[in-house]
Formats: structure tokens, sequence, C-alpha cells
């Protein structure tokens, strides 16, 4: 029986009425400890849901679907290395990649942890040769620009983090990343760049996806026009599971850094895939975001249900998706360095589990994954909070925030520390009419102003929210950070039984992108199309 089907989710059901009708500021008034209580602490990391629309009750029945879901038999079945993945046959061993112990991990009976630190050892070896000018370009130039070829979870974890550790980079090394098959992403990204001191890093799980390998063969063309073609060997390196396919693209087998089918895409930054990442901020600080990671593993496989962070986060999202009703959350995160977050935990999420079709094969039965938007504080609050202060709709917010400035110019990080957590206070309160009268009469507003006004200085509160607290944005804890949302994700594909490391939605895409190709290239006729897609097409071919 799956967890949704069980007499948990009704018992759930009966609290989410009650849920329903209270509200937060009651919530805390009638219990002074309600921030301890609500509240879990690991490795530096705090997670405060004490916002949550949730009572103890509610939150110990929600605690029960650790058992309805058997989040102990998939936790020892994913670390097992068994197909989890059942529709592609693979295993999930992201995992492996931090894995910092001496125990074996095993991939149908033989240990990966040899090939793991075997490619480990091929970054490091990269990444110093290139810092400290030992590999040069073909002219003998030193390599200054490093600009990643990749798309999704070739792209996104990467670029994300090597924006959040931008603190951490080595000053004389720029990594760009270009991801759109626009060719405005190449040509803009290359406009500034001299191809004597550019190094390009193809990175594809398949090697074959459409975008990156138009964007590859463009940049390939870029620096073959001006180095020629024995240039190739000294500017471009792959990062791909796909090794025949990196030859073929004429890239030396040396320069090839491996990875493995039971990486998912988008948990693929751990992995080789995280070599521009490596190239921008060492490989001393790249290995301790996998030491974070791991710590964050350690503690979800280990911790019990009430203590374990990943598995409460997941409850927030069961809770506030299939319970209360929201059909998304925002993730706000007050740190520039973070701004590429809701970018990276939209795929993170939505590819994982935006999904009908349960184990089995039948529907879930609730709201799967939510929908997943966000934008960096305080900039959001300058354009799309107003909705969710005023707008009516419930929208759970994730804040994220650093205790320590990253980049500490004085005046700064007090006032956006104070500006996150009014956010989460004000949505949490609300303000009553009875409040807003007070504040006016104080200042004097003459009643007929106060009448004509208080409409729209009535704010109903009660909008849920949790607050991640990092001590400071560093490696270690954005490896624990990034991990934990992993492990949420795989938390909610057990709940809702779904298998969270397939993607049959994009391939769909994909197909219709191929079959559509040769009729804009006027090489078919556009039969057997829709009325819009037909004129569409029809449209542009006359332009
Ligand atoms: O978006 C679909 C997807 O398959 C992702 O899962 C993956 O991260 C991305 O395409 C890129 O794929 P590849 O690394 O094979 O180029």
């Amino acid at each position: 029986m799956t967890a949704v089907a069980s007499k948990t989710w009704q018992t759930l059901a009966g609290h989410a009425k009650r849920a329903r009708a209270e509200h937060l500021r009651d919530l805390f008034a009638a219990d002074p400890q309600r921030f301890r209580r609500f509240s879990l602490e690991h490795g530096g990391l705090l997670l405060d849901f004490s916002k949550q629309r949730l009572t103890a009750e509610a939150l110990a029945t929600l605690q029960g679907l650790w058992w309805e879901a058997d989040l102990p038999g998939w936790i020892a079945r994913l670390r097992a290395g068994e197909a989890i993945n059942h529709t592609e046959g693979r295993a999930v061993l992201h995992h492996a990649l931090r894995h910092q112990g001496t125990r074996p991990i095993l991939h149908n009976g033989l240990d990966v942890m040899p090939q793991v630190r075997a490619v480990l050892e091929q970054m490091r070896r990269f990444c110093n040769a290139l810092h400290s000018g030992e590999w040069r370009g073909a002219t003998g130039e030193q390599i200054l620009d490093v600009v990643n070829i990749g798309i999704g979870g070739s792209d996104l974890g990467p670029k994300m983090a090597t924006q959040a550790l931008a603190a951490h980079r080595i000053p004389h090394i720029r990594v760009h990343y270009v991801s759109n098959l626009d060719g405005a992403h190449l040509a803009t990204t290359l406009s500034g760049l001299s191809p004597r001191a550019t190094l390009f890093v193809i990175a594809s799980k398949t090697f074959t996806t459409q975008e990156t390998m138009q964007n590859a063969a463009s940049a390939r063309r870029w620096l073959v026009e001006a180095l020629g073609e024995a240039a190739v060997r000294r500017h471009f390196v792959a990062v791909s599971t796909n090794l025949p396919e990196v030859t073929m693209f004429g890239i030396d087998p040396d320069n090839a850094f491996a990875f493995w089918d039971w990486v998912g895409g988008r948990f693929s930054v751990w992995s080789a895939i995280g070599l521009p990442l490596a190239l921008s901020i060492g490989m001393e600080n790249f290995e301790r975001f996998l030491v974070g990671a791991a710590a964050m593993d350690a503690h979800f496989f280990e911790a019990a249900p009430d203590r374990n962070l990943p598995f409460t986060l997941a409850l927030l999202d069961v809770w506030n998706a299939d319970f209360l009703g929201a059909e998304s959350r925002a993730s706000l995160p007050y740190s520039q360095s973070l701004e590429l977050l809701p970018r990276y935990l939209q795929q993170l999420e939505m590819e994982s589990n935006g999904k009908r079709a349960a184990r089995s094969g039948r529907d879930a039965g609730c709201p799967t994954s939510p929908i997943l938007w966000g934008e960096a504080g305080t900039n959001g609050q300058h354009a799309f909070y107003q909705l969710i202060h005023q707008g009516g709709r419930l929208i759970p917010c994730d804040f994220m925030v650093a205790a320590e400035a990253d980049f500490p110019l004085p005046g700064h990080h007090e006032k956006l520390l104070a500006n996150c957590f009014a956010q989460g206070e004000a949505l949490m309160r609300g303000k009553t009419a009875d409040e807003a009268r007070a504040e006016m009469e104080a200042a004097h507003v003459p009643e007929a102003v106060i009448a004509r006004l208080l409409p729209y200085k009535v704010f109903p509160g009660n909008q849920p929210s949790t607050t991640l607290l990092l001590p400071r944005l560093d490696p270690y804890h954005l490896g624990q950070l990034i991990a934990l949302f992993e492990h949420k994700v795989f938390t909610l594909g057990c709940i809702w039984d779904l298998n969270s490391y397939d993607q049959w939605g994009v391939e769909y895409g994909k197909q219709l992108a191929n079959r559509l190709l040769p009729i804009i290239e006027g090489r078919t006729a556009t039969n057997g199309l829709d009325s819009s897609t037909a004129g569409l097409i029809a449209a542009c071919l006359k332009q």
C-alpha cells in the first residue's frame, strides 16, 4: 500500500481541516516554545519551520509517513545500488561521488569508489595544471577564461555553485556558462574572449543533446578559424558518460572526464560535471563541497524521522501541496550569490517529481511537486512579494540566508537579515484592521481617510514559510544545502510513490523538435501538423 492510500493520509486530511481554521498568530501566541519545538539543527544548518501552519499533532502524524512510505526500505535500496530508476533500469548512486569513508559502494557487485577517486584525481591534476599555467593554450598563452557548454544538469548545478562560491574563486580564472540553443548565448559570451586564452569544457552526460552539440560545434569553429584544427586538443576538454562520442568530436580521450549512468543529470554537480566549478574555486574547495554533502548524506541515512532535516523539509511540501492546497512554493534566498538557486531547484524538484504516473503505472492520486519559482531577496520584494502578501493565494515560502556575509561591505548584511526575517514575520502575522486603524490614528490620519484606506492596509497573514539559516555560504555549507534538497526530492518520491529519476516529459519535447526541424529547414512539407504549428512555421518561412 502506498502512503497516499494509508490511514495516516486520512488522518492528515482531518488535521488539515482544523489547520485551515487556525491562524499562525494564534499558534505562536498559544505556545511561547513554538520556535524550539518546530526547528531543527544539523551541522550548523538551522531549519526553522515554526511559521508553517502545523500543530504538534499534525507534525507527529506526518512523521508517520516515514514508515508508511517505507523510507528505511527505500534508503536501503538506494544505498545498495538497486535500479530504483526502474523505467531506465538504473541505480541512483550520486552519493558515492562524495562518499568519504572506506566502505565500498557497490554497483552490480563492484565497488565504484576506485573509479570515483580516479576521476577526482584526474580533476585535481587538471585544475592544478590550469591554475599554475602548466596547461597552456596552443600558442603558449595561459588559459584565463573557461567556457562550460552544457544544459540542464550539465549546466545549472556548476553554474549555480560557481556564483554561490564567488567569494572563493581563483582570481585569475573566469568561468562562463553557455547553455541556450539561441546563438545569442554563445555569441555574446565569446565576444569578449580571446581564443588563445580560452578553454571549452563540453559537458554532456549523453554527448548527443542538441543544444550542447550545436554550441560545441560553433565554439569549435570559432576556435579553429582563429588557431587552426591542431589547437582543438589544447582548448577542448569533455565531461561525459559517452566517451566514444567525445573522441568522434575530436577531443583527446586523455582530456575526457568520465562519469557513469548511475549519476542522474540533475544530481551530477558532484561528478566531473563539477569541473568548471573546481576550475573556478580550486580542487580543495570543491572537495570541501563534497564533504559538506557527505555530512548531509550521513545525517539523512541515520537520523531519526523527527530529527531528520531532509525528511522534515519533504513533509512540509506534502502538507502544503496535498493537504492545504498550495500549488506553488517560492524559493527566496537572501543572497545575491545564491541568485541561481531557485533555477537549480526548479530542475531538481520539478524534473524529478513533476509527474502523475506512480511506480505502479497508476495515477499518483494526489498533487505532486509544487510549481517552484523564486528570486533572490531583496530584489523579489520590489517585484512580486505584493502578491504573496495580499494576492489571496496560499504560497509557502522558503527563505534562505547566511548569518555571515560572503562579501562583507559595511552596513549591508544587517539590513539584508532584517529584511529577510521581517518578510517571514509579516507573512506570518499579517495586519488586522484594528492594527491598521491604530497605526493611522497614531499618525493623525483623518477619519475619512482611514475609512477609505483601511481595506488596502489589511494583510491576512497566515502565509507559511520556512527559514534555512546557514552560518556562512562556503563550499562545505553549500554542499550540505544542496544535498539536503536532493534527499528531500528522494523522500517526496517515496511518499508520492514516484520514480524521481526519469524525465519522459522532457524527452517528448525533444522528439517533437526533431520532427519539426526538417520542416523548418524547408526539407519536408508541413503535412500532418495541426494548423497552429503549421501556420507558425509557414509565417517564419515566409520571412
Ligand atoms: O532536460 C533533460 C535532460 O536529460 C536533463 O535531465 C539533463 O540534465 C539535460 O537534459 C542534459 O543532458 P546531457 O547532459 O546528456 O546533455
